[in-house]
């Protein structure tokens, strides 16, 4: 059996992750590694929780004693785990520093160690190129991050790249576009919406909502990672994106026309500070090597809401029930200042 290091793969993009490798490669041997933060839901990995090719570990990617064993076992080790929420990165970075930067050098560390290791890939984002006002990023232009959340991502990004250049630590850098999809923690845009709209709750909408997104559907950001732990060269950046750029004033008008709502849901508000104006990927080396988008951006979006009109048991206790949610909410969008 290969063995497969998931870190964050009770998250999002992590359960996604393991979900649909556990699906096609009967061959591996996953286990995933989850602090179980707020963003960390066991009931993401239902599906592979019985399973005997999978086992799930909890603890800190920053805490060597458990890490680094994990790491030192594995012939592949794929680094989802982070705080991945721009807003929270500004209202405290702390945690930011510590999980996707001092917690990737753990694993790096670990790394160096591990006899039959082929490939250590490092989850990185399109938001470490920082605001991109025309044309698209490719791999080789500087990173330009502009909020705590971003920085500390590209903090790991080039901290893993020196592990290459430096060890020999065979490493891969992927940065992905924005995901969407089944199973994303309601404080970003696209299940906050969908989840207030369904609730017939205002959605708050950042600044003049011209912001650019480009979209990228969960599950061809994880057959783009799956593709390069195969076909990827170590030391390489990649980029993953799904080609789909979307004003958020477009991506909430669609958001309330699936849900059944009107215009008068949206309450327009503050900006974020510092909020990075667009982001664009150019795609062609991932592309090059056989990759592409498999959702189309129309139905891909409509199952996306779908989903999550059919799955209220897994979005209701959070926004209902769990406090931390709550007050996070309250501290995010209560007494925030109307658009000026
Ligand atoms: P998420 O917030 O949904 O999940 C993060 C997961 O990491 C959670 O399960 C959490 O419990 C876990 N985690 C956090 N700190 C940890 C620690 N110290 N040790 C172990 N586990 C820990 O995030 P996501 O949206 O699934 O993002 C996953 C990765 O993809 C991140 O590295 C993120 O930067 C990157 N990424 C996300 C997007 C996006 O649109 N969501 C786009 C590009 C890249
Ligand atoms: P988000 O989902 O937080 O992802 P990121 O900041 O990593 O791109 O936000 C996506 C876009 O939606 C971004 O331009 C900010 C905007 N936004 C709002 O307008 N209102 C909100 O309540 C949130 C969370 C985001």
């Amino acid at each position: 059996m290969v063995k497969v290091l998931v870190t964050g793969g009770a998250g999002f993009i992590g359960s996604n992750f393991v979900r649909w490798a556990h699906r096609v490669h009967p061959d591996w041997h996953i286990t995933t590694l989850d602090k179980l933060t707020y963003a960390g839901r066991l009931e993401n990995l239902k599906e592979v929780m019985e399973s005997p090719r999978h086992v799930f570990v909890k603890g800190d990617i920053a805490d060597a004693a458990i890490a680094a064993p994990l790491v030192k076992q594995s012939n592949i080790v794929v680094n989802f785990a982070a705080e991945t929420h721009v807003d929270r990165s500004i209202l405290s970075a702390g945690e930011f520093i510590q999980t996707d930067i001092f917690g990737t050098f753990v694993l790096l560390e670990a790394a160096r160690e591990a006899k039959d290791l082929k490939v250590f890939v490092q989850i990185s984002t399109d938001e470490v190129y920082g605001s991109v006002a025309t044309g698209e990023s490719t791999e080789t232009d500087e990173l330009k991050p502009r909020n705590p959340y971003s920085a500390s991502k590209a903090g790991a990004d080039r901290l893993a790249y020196s592990y290459w250049a430096t060890y020999q630590v065979p490493v891969i850098i992927t940065r992905a576009s924005n995901n969407y999809g089944a199973n994303q923690f309601p404080e970003k845009v696209i299940p906050l919406f969908i989840t207030n709209a369904i609730d017939n709750i205002q959605v708050p909408l950042y600044g003049d909502g011209l912001n650019i997104r480009d979209w990228l559907h969960v599950e061809d950001h994880c057959s783009g990672v799956d593709l390069l732990i195969e076909k990827g060269t170590p030391g390489e950046v990649y980029n993953i994106g799904g080609g789909n750029e979307v004003t958020n004033i477009d991506l909430t008008h669609r958001i309330l026309a699936l849900t059944g709502r009107t215009d008068a849901l949206i309450k327009r508000v503050a900006d974020r500070p510092g909020h990075d104006r667009r982001y664009c990927l150019n795609t062609s080396k991932l592309k090059s090597l056989g990759w592409a988008p498999k959702a189309q951006w129309e139905s891909g979006f409509a199952e996306t809401v779908q989903w999550y009109r059919e799955n209220e048991w897994w979005w209701r206790p959070i926004k209902e029930n769990d406090p931390a949610f709550r007050e996070y909410y309250k501290t995010q969008y209560a007494n925030r200042a109307p658009h000026a």
